[in-house]
């Protein structure tokens, strides 16, 4: 099967991330968003994360709007009904990504791919929710899209391989590298990632150290590009408090308890930078330390 129109579900910071990366591959891309709003702020940014690129000599004016001429908005999933593959990646909740499959699949073609971009959430499970288990894929992009190079492909237990094998062409398409993981809760990259800003958070919690000093310690001490508490502002604390939820639930272990400031700073909405203030306070010039 060919892939040529590629839908995505979700307009946040990694649904356009991914709208992006596909269009600039030749891609048609159709974006959906419950709220309109998202789709477009979603749209806005990708034209200036293009325009960027054009400035730094990256890309071409002509390819910058190639690219945002292959990408439109989809306002209902009827919109859906030619795609051949539809990338979901709304918030990490299982009970909203069961409800958008069950409203989604009807609409779309039998031989139309799903994937979901979950950060952590059984791909087996999600895959029951949808009229197409042997279809469905985890198709997991790192952030920001357009700059991680990594793409973790999961199968869920009803997975097929020719599923597998196009969802692999089509990563490989879009210049990322693959990496297998098992459908176990939160798969490689944030089983082993999310335990440690957890930790950088319960290190907070106790006193052992203020913001600055853990991530400053973590950046100049291990090599860390960006700090854990700047990394959970970064992907949101509301993200990362879903994937500990999902590990302290799939595996059992005490060890995955989600740090109570974590709980407190999402029951605050308080969710990093896309609310503008998490670990750090970003309304003014510089990020100020919340603690
Ligand atoms: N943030 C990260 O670093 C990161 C990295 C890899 C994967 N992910 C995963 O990607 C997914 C999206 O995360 P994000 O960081 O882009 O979150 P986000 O909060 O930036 O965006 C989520 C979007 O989902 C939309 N949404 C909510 N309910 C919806 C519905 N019923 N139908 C359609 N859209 C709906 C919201 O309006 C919002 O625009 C999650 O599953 C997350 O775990 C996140």
């Amino acid at each position: 099967m060919q892939i040529k129109k590629v839908g995505v579900i979700g307009a946040g910071q990694m649904g356009n991330g991914i709208a992006h990366v596909c269009a600039l591959a030749g891609y048609d891309v159709g974006l959906y968003d419950v709220s309109k709003e998202r789709i477009e702020a979603g749209l806005a940014t990708i034209n200036g994360n293009l325009a960027r690129r054009v400035r730094s000599g990256k890309l071409s004016e002509a390819e910058r709007d190639a690219t945002l001429s292959r990408i439109k908005a989809v306002p209902a999933y009827e919109g859906f009904g030619d795609y051949d593959l539809v990338i979901e990646s709304a918030v990490e909740d299982e009970q909203v990504k069961r409800k958008i499959y069950q409203a989604l699949c009807p609409h779309l073609k039998p031989e139309c791919l799903v994937g979901s971009n979950t950060s952590s959430i059984s791909i087996t499970r999600l895959a029951a929710a949808t009229d197409r288990p042997e279809k469905f894929m985890g198709i997991h992009f790192m952030n920001p899209v357009p700059v991680m190079e990594l793409v973790e492909l999961i199968r869920g237990i009803a997975t097929d391989e020719a599923t597998f094998s196009v969802a692999k062409e089509f990563a490989s398409s879009l210049k990322k590298t693959i990496a297998v993981s098992e459908d176990f809760p939160a798969f490689i990259v944030n089983r082993i990632l999310l335990p440690m800003i957890n930790e950088a958070i319960y290190t907070l919690y106790e006193g052992v150290g203020g913001v600055e000093a853990i991530d400053t310690a973590m950046k100049l001490g291990a090599r860390h590009p960006m700090g854990p508490l700047e990394l959970a502002d970064f992907i949101g604390l509301d993200t990362c408090l879903s994937v500990m939820q999902v590990l302290h639930d799939g595996l059992a272990d005490s060890k995955y308890r989600p740090c109570p400031l974590l709980v407190k700073y999402v029951e605050a909405g308080w969710l990093g930078r896309k609310t503008n203030r998490g670990f750090y306070d970003y309304r003014g010039e510089t990020p100020i330390p919340t603690r």
